[in-house]
């Protein structure tokens, strides 16, 4: 099985890859489960720290996760295994920034997501210890703020996108990004299979993204319900709203409409408290635990399979894409 050529990537990726993908990190979906079957598939597994409620239990997650993907390296030594991959959270209002770095710093995780905010409080105790910084952007200004801060790469997080979306159309912000940044970059966005994977690298991307995909898998922690709905859900059936988190984010329509809210009709602005703000009837629900995120490539999700089996599906897309066969979804 040949490893993907790594071009643009850091050394440490050399080997590893099976297509140029990280699943993305997210929030109440992505678990150990979630990031080892990926790893050991071949594309990069991450999560948010934000999943484990304490930093003692970060610390069960890291050895769990760190412990497994080496082990099935080792007994496979002529097999691309991904590494893991970690997201912080690097905004002010999250209190866990020091913490949870220092113990990414203990268990050395070579490529430290940070997103909502300025990577530059987390690149240099990143890099005292050997790892990168993959920083999330969603504009040009962005762009030149990361790279300035000593980024190693950038995530460019573009229109559709699941969870706390971009807004930038992705052709023109690739071309743009491309252009003014020369280490690695990341294509957020719209992407479910192997054809859009080997797009975003025509476009100049050297890695993307899939988060909504990847709900729908055996191994996510998402629920029966959450996956099945992204499995159902059209392009259509994505509410764009600020109402949920303060940010423009992607929700599934069905979601809000079964918490008793009309989508039509949410504020415009501002993490609401639902019951008070809107509709007593739905106390007790919760944004992202029972109002579920997934972006426009819900469209192209049709089935909960199994991590490894989706992996050799997105390779066969991939390839075929590569030598001009792509004709539809596979
Ligand atoms: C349910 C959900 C939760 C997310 N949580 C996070 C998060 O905690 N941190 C983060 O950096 N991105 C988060 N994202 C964004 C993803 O990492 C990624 O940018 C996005 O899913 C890519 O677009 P796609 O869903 O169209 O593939 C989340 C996305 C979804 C769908």
């Amino acid at each position: 099985m040949a490893p993907h050529r790594t071009g643009r990537l850091p050394a440490m990726l050399d080997g590893r890859l099976r297509l140029p993908l990280i699943a993305a990190p997210m929030f109440l979906v992505s678990g150990p489960e979630l990031v080892i079957a990926c790893c050991r598939a071949g594309v990069i597994g991450s999560f948010p720290t934000a999943n484990c409620r304490t930093t003692d239990e970060l610390d069960d997650w890291l050895t769990r996760m760190t412990a497994e993907v080496a082990t099935f390296r080792e007994a496979n030594p002529g097999l691309p295994v991904a590494p893991v991959a970690a997201n912080l959270i690097v905004h002010r209002s999250n209190p866990r920034v020091a913490e949870d770095l220092a113990l990414l710093a203990r268990y050395r995780i070579g490529l430290v997501i940070a997103s909502v905010g300025s990577p530059e409080h987390v690149v240099g105790p990143v890099h005292d210890y050997g790892g990168l910084v993959l920083a999330d952007v969603a504009s040009m200004r962005h762009v030149e703020k990361a790279a300035a801060a000593g980024a190693d790469g950038l995530i460019l997080l573009t229109a559709g996108a699941g969870g706390q979306t971009g807004w930038a159309n992705p052709f023109a912000f690739v071309r743009a990004a491309r252009a003014a940044f020369d280490g690695p970059i990341v294509l957020a966005g719209g992407i479910a299979d192997g054809v859009a994977l080997r797009a975003a690298e025509t476009l100049g991307a050297d890695l993307a993204y899939m988060g909504t995909r990847f709900i729908a898998t055996r191994e996510s922690m998402a629920s029966e319900a959450y996956k099945r709905m992204v499995v159902e859900a059209r392009l259509d059936d994505i509410t764009l709203t600020r109402a949920f988190t303060g940010l423009p984010t992607s929700m599934l329509t069905g979601s809000i409409v079964a918490a008793g809210l009309d989508p039509l009709a949410l504020p415009e602005r501002g993490a609401i408290d639902i019951a008070k703000d809107i509709n007593p009837e739905a106390r007790g629900k919760r944004r992202w635990r029972d109002i579920w995120s997934a972006g426009h490539s819900a469209e192209g999700v049709g089935d909960v399979p199994a991590v490894a089996r989706l992996v050799e599906r997105l390779v066969r897309e991939y390839d075929d894409a590569e030598a001009g066969r792509a004709t539809g979804r596979g």
